[in-house]
C-alpha cells in the first residue's frame, strides 16, 4: 500500500467520526485534502456541518466540495479538527507545518474540543526532529530572530542548520499570514516541551510547529491496516 493509499484510508476512517451539526476544523496538506473531499461527499449526501479551514488552499478546496464554511469570529469553539502531521510520536506530540499552515492549524486546534490527526505510517516516530521543525517568523528582524532561535535551541539541546524556506523560484515562501518560515534541521528534539517554551521568549517568533498536548487521536494508515492511538487524558471520551 502506498503512502497516499495509507493517508486516504486514515481519512476514510476519520470522516466516519463526523456527526450531524458538528463544527469542524479543516486541516491542510494532502491527507487533510483527502478528508475534505470525503467530507464533501457526505455533505452532498445531506450531512449538515460547518468548517473552519486552516489555510487559503483548504478554504478553496472546501468551497469546491460544497462544505459550508465559517470563521473563528462567528464560531469561537469547534467540536473536532481533522488534520495531518509531519511527525507523530508515541505521546501524540507532533511536528506540523510542512505545508506552511502551522499558525492557523494551531489556532484552530486550540479552539477545538478534540483534535484528530490522520497520517501514513512513515509519520510515526520514536523521537521528534528528523523532519525539519518549521518556525513561523515575522519578516522584520529576520537575522536577529534566527540568531536567537539558534542560541535558545542549542540551550534546549538542539543544533543544526536553520534555513529560510523558499519557493521554487528562489523567493522566500510567504505564509497565508504574510510571514516567513525557518526550517530547523535538528535531527532529534530531546525535550519538545522545553524547546517550545523557549521560543516564547523570542519576539520575532510567531509560532513553532511543535504541537504538544493538542492531539487526542491519531489514525495511522499502514501496510497492516489502521492503527488508532488515543491520548491518555482524564476527560477522554471514546471517539474512535
Ligand atoms: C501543513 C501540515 C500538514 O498537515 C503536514 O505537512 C502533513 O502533510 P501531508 O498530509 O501532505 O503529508 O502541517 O502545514
Amino acid at each position: 500500500m502506498s503512502a497516499d493509499d495509507q493517508k486516504k484510508s486514515a481519512a476514510m476512517r476519520a470522516v466516519e467520526m463526523v456527526e450531524p451539526g458538528m463544527r469542524l476544523g479543516l486541516g491542510t496538506g494532502s491527507t487533510a485534502a483527502y478528508f475534505v473531499k470525503l467530507l464533501g461527499e457526505r455533505v452532498k449526501a445531506g450531512l449538515s456541518v460547518s468548517g473552519v479551514p486552516t489555510s487559503d488552499a483548504t478554504r478553496k478546496l472546501a468551497e469546491q466540495c460544497g462544505i459550508p464554511l465559517t470563521t473563528l469570529d462567528e464560531v469561537t469553539e469547534l467540536d473536532v479538527t481533522f488534520d495531518g502531521a509531519d511527525e507523530v510520536d508515541g505521546d501524540l506530540r507532533l511536528i506540523k507545518g510542512g505545508g506552511g499552515a502551522l499558525l492557523r492549524e494551531k489556532i484552530v486546534a486550540m479552539a477545538s474540543d478534540r483534535v484528530v490527526i490522520m497520517a501514513d505510517e512513515s509519520k510515526l516516530v520514536e523521537q521528534l526532529g528528523a523532519f525539519k521543525l518549521p518556525i513561523e517568523v515575522v519578516p522584520f528582524g529576520l537575522g536577529a530572530t534566527r540568531e536567537m532561535i539558534e542560541v535558545l535551541s542549542s540551550d534546549a539541546g538542539c543544533e543544526g542548520e536553520i534555513s529560510l524556506r523558499s519557493t521554487s523560484d528562489g523567493k522566500p515562501f510567504v505564509t497565508d499570514n504574510g510571514n516567513y518560515i525557518l526550517d530547523c534541521d535538528f535531527g532529534r528534539i530531546p525535550d519538545p516541551e522545553e524547546l517550545e517554551d523557549s521560543y516564547r521568549f523570542i519576539p520575532g517568533v510567531v509560532e513553532c510547529g511543535l504541537f504538544i498536548d493538542l492531539c487526542d487521536i491519531a489514525i495511522i494508515g499502514g501496510e497492516d491496516g489502521l492503527q488508532i492511538i488515543e491520548a491518555q487524558k482524564d476527560d477522554d471520551e471514546d471517539m474512535a
